[in-house]
This record gives structure tokens, sequence and C-alpha cells, in this order.
């Protein structure tokens, strides 16, 4: 095996497909996240088909499968949020962006994705860029927030 990923595969019985999201959590961590190159070893190493690594994959939000870019942009889809408009911010912010959830600019600037209740209801709705909290966004603070990240 010579892809780079041996490191983490051997640690693992070879062909013991319940190991599977051990697997994909150490090539996300290490990675931040699962390339082509990273699945076709994973399928390799423990028999697994491609299909089925990216439907466990896409059942866990933690998984990504694109590279993330230098900021990551999060929005806050949970309740407290939602009442107060965050899906129309990720509406705006995916608008902007010309990318859905789970994708990266092609500049590699900007990855979005969209997070559960990340504990700052009071400030609702929130977008979190990077670790940096936004707190009681809209598509105009959000606009001005793109910029400077961008400038
Ligand atoms: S619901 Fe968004 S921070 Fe709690």
């Amino acid at each position: 095996m010579e892809n780079g990923f041996e490191y983490i595969l051997t640690r693992y019985p070879r062909g013991d497909r319940g190991f599977l999201i051990p697997i994909l959590q150490e090539v996300q961590e290490a990675y931040g996240h699962i390339s082509p190159d990273a699945v076709d070893a994973i399928r390799e190493f423990s028999g697994v088909s491609p299909g089925e690594i990216f439907g466990v994959a896409s059942f866990f939000s933690q998984f990504r499968f694109t590279r993330p870019g230098k900021h990551t942009i999060r929005v806050c889809l949970g309740t407290a949020c939602h009442v107060r408009g965050s899906d129309r911010i990720l509406e705006f912010i995916q608008l902007q962006l010309k990318i859905k959830p789970g994708e990266t600019t092609l500049n590699e600037l900007f990855s979005l994705e969209r997070v559960a209740c990340v504990g700052c209801c009071a400030l609702a709705p929130v977008v979190v860029v990077d670790k940096d909290v936004h707190a009681r966004m809209s598509s105009t603070k959000s606009q001005k927030l793109l910029k400077r990240y961008k400038d």
C-alpha cells in the first residue's frame, strides 16, 4: 500500500468493515477532508465499496469530501437561529459564494457548512467564521463579513 494513508489504515484489521467510521474520522482529522485517493485506499483496505463509503460518510455532517478553504463559514441552523432567519442567511451566502454547504469556492478561500446549535442562542442568528462567532447576522451583515475575509 503506497498511498500515504497506510499509517492510518495499518492500525486497523484489513478487510474488517466494522472499522469504517473510525478510519474515516482519522483521515478527516489528518487531511481535513476525505479525498478520492482516500476513498480508494479505504476501499482497497477494508473491502467497502466507494458507494457505501460515501453513503456512510454523508450521513455524518463531520465528514467532507472537498478540501477545506482558507476560511470555513458555518451557518447555524439550530432552532433559535432558524426562527430568526438563518436559512435566508445561508441562502444568501450560497448565492454570493456560488457554493453549497460541504463545498469550497474555486479559489479555495471559503468553505461553507451548516451546523446545528453552536451554543450562542442569545446571539441568534449566528454565523461562525473559523473560530469567530458573528452575532445577530443578516444578509447585509453577511455581505460585509465576506468582504472583510476576502480583503
Ligand atoms: S440555535 Fe444557533 S446558536 Fe443555538
